[in-house]
């Protein structure tokens, strides 16, 4: 017995060394962690189980059957997070570059089915040169083999990917189909094609950094919804987003203890300017709402004109969706509206409610925006926020203008509770605006022209540049004052915590793309 034990000993600690120490020194050269390294460092203390350690590949091709490696490029299997049960793959690009072969694929895709089985979500860190180059379709078949499952696993437990080195071609297409991408700043990139590929093709002269790195992600194309500094901030990164989500969709996420106190916050009620035009940080509304400290803020240097991200209130995760007078004067535009809807989507999916902050003084004119079609990506958000059945509550700091207002999660399109404060402005239009186009003729006509302007501006601004005509309606639920919202928005989501909608049966809907 003890020689089959020792033979067992010596196959596992092949396989720990994954391609070798010379290579493993290689990657810490790059100044980044090794795949085991990594998920040691993610998990809980020894709670990491390993499946399939002993895989290999079954290429004969090319000298390949001279060339094994115990797992194959990836270290696959499950483990929890503060408690919680996760499933994880980690490329090993120590061998062959964490290229992706048919029996690699097999190992993430087990763990792929096991998590949706069970009901935990999935991690994937992402450091591979792509399809095993030897193995030709074969590894593309087990690229679609993954892309498959991350489909039938979206909105069923949440699917997260962190990049951690390199990832193109085909390989891009996993993280962009599950529900956040984590890049590392320097060390990861992703792009379809590279830049010799992009130079031959083009004829543009571009880095793999400036194409496809984390910044370029995360400002630019918005593929990136959140990038670290290095590999640990990537994986400390990856425990606080996923301390906000439930295990699955059939969960709701956890409750923190909490106590209702007074909870007035009295810091709201000077944020908003008197001067309806000039600008104001939206981050102050929402640390004056939220529980202290939880705000985590996704997709940061994209489309900064909206901001999403996750926060608690009362204990509780929230998704909260708010626009940003700070950028662009907080208009929705086609960025803005892809990134909130998404976001939208993403909570509604997993039981988060949502919290919407509206300041937005329409979408956003021009002939960029509408060659670029913000009809159908404005329609996007519109979609996501119409068939969101999770509890939804919308503050209107200030102005909420055009079909700008119907979009921000108005009373109209499903909002269970719509609150605002004595500085809401809801309206077609600014009053300047709307007196230019509807007294025209009258003031064109007049002597006094000038002060008839003013005089009409006032008309217009009196009627509609508040909450009340609004609240007359019934559009908005209260009119609040700023430092109760706290207490407002607490009391208004507990009550809410047993929403339920029955939707009539259908296949799925067809959001604008
Ligand atoms: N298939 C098989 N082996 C691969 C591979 C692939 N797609 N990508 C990398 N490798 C191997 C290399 O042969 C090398 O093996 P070795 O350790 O035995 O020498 C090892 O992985 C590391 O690659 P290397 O090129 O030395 O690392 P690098 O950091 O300098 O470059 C890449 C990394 C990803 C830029 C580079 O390896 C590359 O361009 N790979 C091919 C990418 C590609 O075209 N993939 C297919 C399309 S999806």
């Amino acid at each position: 017995m003890k020689s089959k034990i020792d033979a067992l000993n010596d196959k596992l600690q092949q396989s720990y060394l994954g391609g070798g120490q010379a290579r493993i020194d290689k990657q810490h050269e790059k100044k980044k962690l090794t795949a085991r390294e990594r998920i040691t460092y993610l998990l809980d203390d020894n709670s990491f189980e390993e499946i399939g350690a002993l895989v290999t590949h079954r290429t004969k091709d090319f000298g390949m059957e001279n060339q094994k490696f115990y797992g194959d490029g990836v270290v696959t299997g499950y483990g929890t997070i503060d408690g919680r049960l996760i499933y994880i793959f980690a490329q090993d690009f120590t061998v062959f570059g964490g290229s992706l072969s048919e029996t690699h694929a097999e190992k993430i895709c087990k763990i792929m089915d096991m998590a949706v089985n069970v009901g935990a979500p999935l991690i994937g860190l992402n450091d591979s040169g792509g399809a095993r180059i030897q193995e030709g379709v074969r590894s593309l078949g087990g690229y679609a083999d993954i892309f498959y499952r991350n489909v039938q696993a979206s909105g069923v437990i949440p699917q997260i990917s962190a990049i951690m080195g390199p990832c193109a071609g085909g390989a891009v297409y996993s993280p962009a189909m599950t529900d956040f991408t984590i890049m590392v700043e320097d060390t990861s990139y992703m792009f379809v094609t590279g830049p010799n590929v992009v130079k031959t093709v083009t004829n543009e002269e571009v880095s793999s950094e400036a194409l496809g790195g984390a910044s370029t992600h995360s400002a630019k194309s918005g593929v990136a919804h959140i990038t670290s500094a290095n590999d640990v901030e990537c994986l400390e990164d990856l425990k606080r987003l996923l301390s906000y989500l439930p295990q699955n969709n059939t969960e709701q996420t956890a409750q923190l203890p909490f106590v209702l106190k007074e909870e007035v916050k009295d810091v709201l009620s000077d944020i908003v300017p008197e001067n309806a035009n000039q600008p104001y940080d939206m981050h102050h509304v929402i640390e004056g709402i939220i529980d202290n400290d939880s705000f985590y803020e996704i997709h940061k240097d994209y489309a900064e004109n909206i901001i999403v991200g996750f926060a608690r209130l009362g204990g509780r995760s929230i998704g909260v969706v708010a626009n940003q007078p700070m950028y662009l004067a907080g208009v929705l535009d086609v960025n803005s509206s892809k990134k909130a809807a998404r976001f939208v989507r993403f909570c509604d999916c997993f039981n988060i409610p949502l919290l919407v902050l509206e300041d937005v003084p329409g979408f956003l004119p021009g002939t960029d925006q509408e060659w670029n079609g913000i009809i159908v990506h404005g329609a996007k958000l519109l979609y996501a926020f119409s068939e969101a059945t999770v509890p939804r509550v919308t503050v209107i700091t200030r102005k909420a203008y055009g079909g700008a207002y119907d979009v921000m999660n108005s009373k109209h399109i499903g909002a269970d509770m719509n609150f605002a404060w004595p500085s809401a402005e809801i309206a077609v239009m600014g009053a300047k605006g709307a007196a230019e186009i509807i007294f025209k003729k009258e003031i064109k006509s007049a002597d006094d022209s000038e002060a008839k302007w003013k005089e009409k501006e006032a008309e217009y601004a009196d009627l509609f540049a508040n909450p009340y005509s609004a609240a007359e309606r019934g559009f908005i639920d209260e009119v609040i004052l700023p430092k109760n919202t706290r207490r407002k928005l607490i009391k208004a989501f507990a009550m809410l915590e047993n929403k339920s909608v029955d939707k009539p049966k259908r296949k799925h809907g067809n959001i604008p793309l």
